[in-house]
């Protein structure tokens, strides 16, 4: 059975998988408790439950086309459709909206959203990928405790705090298919992943990495996270005295010129617009686009603008994947800090299909870490022993891959490495921007409550570690590129 059920999945999560991103319906339900913050009323999630009833009440038979030839029972089938309500509730408030609390328009939009889907493609194109993702899930946090309380592990509560109904069939389902095995302790029941729901975590996790699931869950987890830190220019400040004069110096590097038509990437709240002196350089002649993908920046961003009378700076919601303008549209493209966050080669791209001829693109980025210093190996090696990459992350690029790839995209460039020192004795800070907003770690890797247990372990470390080497002595030298790349075309 379960060699059948690996051959079938790749598809049918592929195509399934396609489809709910060309239909904007997502399975990501931590959105709605992200950051510890209740996002949904109780109201909300009746309203979502109702929903999910009534679409569930169709004659068509849904199944989990990889795993089982019989229908799925009705009650899986609702919680599959709640799940992906609360999911796509929650998205759609934060990428149209701005914000992270659920809307009550959201969820009716939610709703029409998934009856379409449904409608086009079918319950078990949605409860196929489903399937797959939660049976990662499931299996994830098994694999981390090495096996959980049987109540908790129906609860939900370690892996997947969002739900109030227990998985008890999943549980059901895993059982009857030997995936898990239940083991008594002192008095208690556990559930243990066995050889065969090992196998299957690992075929989960490579068939979702490769239709695309993780990496949007990544970005999703990014945005959110850059959506919800209001601090992040006075973290920077805090931990780098010398930041205003790398941002002046990137744009003087620019040659950007008054009157020019310019697209900022990644603009964040705004640093190098306004304090970067970019408006004032674009001037009002000039037009200058800020851009980026998380709403909750750019109305940071939006609210400075009168204070820096800078009302011709227009703002927009972008990923630099996907730059929102026709081919040839600008003069220059600049943008601080955001080229790690992207998949750079499809950036590239698109920064240059919209760059005019002798058009340029100028930027910072951040590398990749490497923990040379003492302090830093000590207090991140949790990160290590947990294989999460803390030396360098998979997330940010090494010093190679610019130079290596650039010549593909543009007619000259230049790349200059630099080191930075920044201090991090700010321990909160550190902590929140480094490993929460994924530079330093893969977090994808760890249920719910082992990330917020690492958070906390990296807090209480890194003050321990103050107390060693005294805030003196906490400097990291950080790897940073300026890259300036012109098209001739
Ligand atoms: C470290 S902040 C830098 C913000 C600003 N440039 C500054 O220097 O203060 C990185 C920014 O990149 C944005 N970002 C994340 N993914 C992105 C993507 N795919 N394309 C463009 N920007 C992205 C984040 O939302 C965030 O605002």
């Amino acid at each position: 059975m379960i060699s059948r059920i690996q051959e079938d999945a790749v598809s049918v999560v592929q195509s399934g998988f396609e489809k709910m991103i060309e239909q904007q319906v997502v399975i990501a339900p931590w959105l709605a408790v992200s950051h510890g913050e209740k996002r949904i009323s109780d109201n909300q999630k009746r309203r979502l439950r109702q929903f999910a009833q009534e679409l569930s009440l169709s004659d068509e038979e849904v199944k989990v086309l990889w795993l089982d030839s019989r229908p799925l029972n009705p009650v899986t089938r609702e919680r599959a459709y709640y799940e992906t309500l609360l999911s796509t509730a929650a998205y759609l408030s934060y990428m149209r909206l701005g914000t992270l609390v659920v809307t009550d328009e959201m969820i009716s939009v939610s709703n029409s959203l998934l009856r379409q889907y449904l409608h086009e493609n079918g319950g078990s194109a949605l409860t196929s990928v489903y399937g797959r993702v939660m049976t990662y899930l499931n299996a994830q946090v098994l694999r981390y405790y090495g096996r959980l309380q049987e109540d908790i592990f129906i609860s939900g509560q370690w892996h997947r705090p969002w739900i109030d109904h227990p998985i008890d069939s999943e549980l059901e389902t895993a059982l009857q298919y030997e995936l898990v095995q239940r083991v008594q302790s002192d008095g208690q029941t556990y559930i243990e992943l066995t050889n065969q729901g090992e196998e299957l975590y690992q075929a989960c996790r490579d068939d979702l990495q490769k239709c695309g699931y993780i990496q949007q869950s990544e970005q999703l987890m990014r945005i959110a996270n850059f959506t919800s830190m209001d601090d992040y220019e006075q973290m920077m400040e805090r931990a780098m005295a010398d930041i205003q004069i790398h941002r002046n110096t990137l744009v003087q590097s620019s040659d950007i010129k008054p009157s020019m038509k310019v697209l900022e990437l990644g603009c964040g709240a705004g640093a190098l617009t306004f304090k970067g002196g970019l408006f004032q350089t674009v001037g009002t002649n000039g037009q200058l686009i800020a851009t980026d993908p998380a709403p909750g920046m750019l109305e940071r961003a939006r609210n400075r603008q009168s204070s820096y009378g800078a009302e011709n700076v227009q703002f927009q919601q972008a990923a630099a994947e996907k730059i929102p303008f026709s081919g040839s549209t600008f003069d220059a493209v600049i943008g601080m800090f955001f080229l790690q966050f992207t998949n750079v080669p499809q950036a590239l791209k698109e920064i240059t299909r919209v760059l005019r001829p002798n058009g340029t693109f100028t930027t910072l980025v951040g590398l990749g870490y490497s923990h040379q210093e003492e302090f830093l190996k000590e207090w991140f090696e949790p990160l290590s022993t947990k294989g999460l990459t803390a030396e360098s992350s998979v997330n940010l690029p090494d010093e190679n891959l610019l130079p290596s790839i650039a010549g593909e995209y543009f007619s000259t460039y230049d790349c200059e490495t630099q080191e930075w020192l920044f201090d991090f004795s700010q321990i909160e800070d550190v902590v929140k921007f480094n490993v929460q907003a994924g530079a330093m770690a893969d977090l994808n890797g760890l249920p719910w409550a082992a990330r917020n247990e690492l958070f906390e372990e990296l807090i209480e470390r890194g003050y321990k570690i103050k107390a060693k080497y005294g805030a003196d002595a906490m400097k990291h030298v950080h790897k940073v590129q300026l890259f300036k790349g012109t098209v001739t075309k």
